[in-house]
């Protein structure tokens, strides 16, 4: 090796016995810290399906809702309305309660409302007269773009009915 290279400092960094010691426990503590399930979620993100989006939610059972009645409830979470509606053929339906043209809170009217006097039982936006179908959520008339969000349904043994995700219709006006 050349006189004038011996004794010059290396450019490769010098690491204490101690200094790799502490990173060494550093690293050890932060692992005993983090529970082993919360950092399997981290390095392993679990894929969102459907029904952890829209969890299956018990919203009333069938005999609280009288034929032509129709109630308001949350799905998929308690900040969102949602309106479940017998219709006056039987049948329940249930769809998203946020209307798909500027977000105003639909509701069903079982009676006759000025201009639908002859086809009263509608599902109405207010705001600005929107109007949907009661079986399907389709727009019957006014400036919706597109159709309500049609919550699928499950009804058990004992009449119970679950919300469990959307038939059709997403995504929800203002959480697309
Ligand atoms: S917000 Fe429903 S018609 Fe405008």
């Amino acid at each position: 090796m050349p006189q004038d290279e011996i004794g010059k400092k290396s450019n490769v960094p010098q690491f204490s016995r101690r200094a790799i010691l502490k990173c060494i426990v550093l690293s050890a503590a932060v692992f005993l810290l983090i529970p082993v399930e919360r950092l399997a979620q981290f390095l392993f993100p679990p894929k969102q399906t459907g029904s952890e989006a829209y969890p299956r939610t018990l919203v009333a059972n069938s005999k609280d809702i009288p034929l032509n009645g129709s109630l308001l409830f949350q799905y998929p979470h308690k900040d969102r309305p949602a309106v479940l509606i017998n219709l006056p053929d039987g049948g329940f339906v249930a769809y998203d309660g946020i209307c798909t043209h500027l977000g105003c809170q639909v509701h069903y009217n079982k009676v006759a409302v000025s201009g639908w006097e002859n086809n009263p039982q509608q599902v109405f936006s207010p705001c600005h007269g929107g109007v949907f179908e009661p079986s399907t959520g389709k727009v019957l008339d006014g400036p919706p773009p597109r159709p309500l969000p049609k919550i699928k349904l499950e009804i058990d043994d004992q009449g119970d009915i679950y919300a469990n995700g959307y038939e059709s219709g997403l995504p929800l006006y203002g959480e697309g």
